[in-house]
């Protein structure tokens, strides 16, 4: 069985502090040292993802070739000088939340990694709360006329996720009455296998509601897929560590709460694992001073 030690809590832990303003993310080695999927026995999923923001001075898109300065206005968009009816000032690129560190620019990735989920729900409205071993993300139905699935004639508006630890989530898309449950099961050292399980009002699905299927099957797991796949080549990489998690203060879902509380949780498990086989270690030896390690992150804490 794996040799955790007391010191490699410690260690894992450094830089989490229990408040996400403040926080670093859980270490590369959680993701990458075969100790802790051994004492797992689950694959972590992370969120977050390095993309190319654009160098220098401004961006040139491929489709229409049209070109924005680097604050996302339009900087020049081919024969559309002819257009009496096209205001340029009208037009600007989405804003994304970004932060520098270490050299890297960090983007919250909703925006960029699930371009039809954004429409889909309206992400103004998008709540992320934590609570003991469970989150909840919550977001109103957004455009009806969105490219991810048709949502014209939905009952249910609200988009509903509960995340429970450690590898269960609980959904309800925009639609009719529906649920859905999603595992995330370990499969091997870099492996991991999802499940998921559709249910709806009835046996015979309408178009919409296979159209919800496909998307999320064949779209939106497809996107968190290669995003999951690259954070883990990532965390291979010795350039990395660990990051600085991005937490907005109400919770939004450019907000990274959500998984530093899931990073909580999986250093919660890793300090009662060892405290577990440090107690048993030490009654076999009949020592009668246990000291049992309390992973208390604000130890860790540099501020
Ligand atoms: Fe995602």
């Amino acid at each position: 069985m794996t040799a955790v030690s007391e010191q490699d809590v410690r260690d894992i832990g450094a830089g989490y502090d229990p408040d996400p303003a403040y926080s670093m993310s859980l270490r590369a080695a959680a993701y990458t040292d075969p100790k802790w999927q051994d004492l797992e026995r689950l694959q972590a999923p992370s969120t977050r993802t390095a993309v190319r923001v654009g160098d220098h001075r401004r961006d040139r898109l491929p489709y229409h070739a049209w070109v924005y300065n680097l604050d996302g206005t339009l900087r020049a968009a081919r024969r559309t000088d002819r257009m009496p009816t096209f205001d340029k000032t009208g037009i600007c690129l989405d804003q994304i939340q970004v932060e520098e560190f270490g050299g890297f620019v960090y983007a919250n990735h909703c925006h960029i990694a699930h371009p039809e989920f954004v429409s889909l729900v309206d992400m103004r409205t998008y709540e992320v709360r934590t609570h003991g071993i469970w989150s909840s993300h919550f977001a109103e139905a957004g455009k009806q006329n969105n490219p991810a699935y048709d949502v014209s004639a939905a009952s249910v508006t609200q988009h509903a996720v509960w995340w429970l630890w450690p590898n269960t989530c609980l959904l309800r898309y925009p639609g009719r009455g529906n649920f859905m449950v999603f595992q995330v099961v370990p499969a091997g050292p870099g492996r991991t296998l999802e499940t998921w399980d559709f249910f709806f009002e009835t046996d015979r699905l309408q178009d919409a509601e296979a159209e919800a299927v496909r998307y999320i099957d064949e779209v939106l797991q497809k996107q968190d897929i290669s995003i999951v796949e690259s954070v883990q080549r990532g965390m291979a990489t010795p350039a990395f560590d660990q990051g600085r998690i991005v937490a907005d203060p109400e919770g939004s879902g450019l907000s990274e709460h959500g998984v530093h509380h899931f990073h909580g949780l999986v250093l919660k498990a890793y300090a009662e694992f060892v405290n577990g086989t440090v107690a048993a270690a030490d009654s076999a030896r009949d020592q009668r001073h246990q000291r049992p390690v309390s992973f208390d992150p604000v130890d860790s804490i540099s501020r």
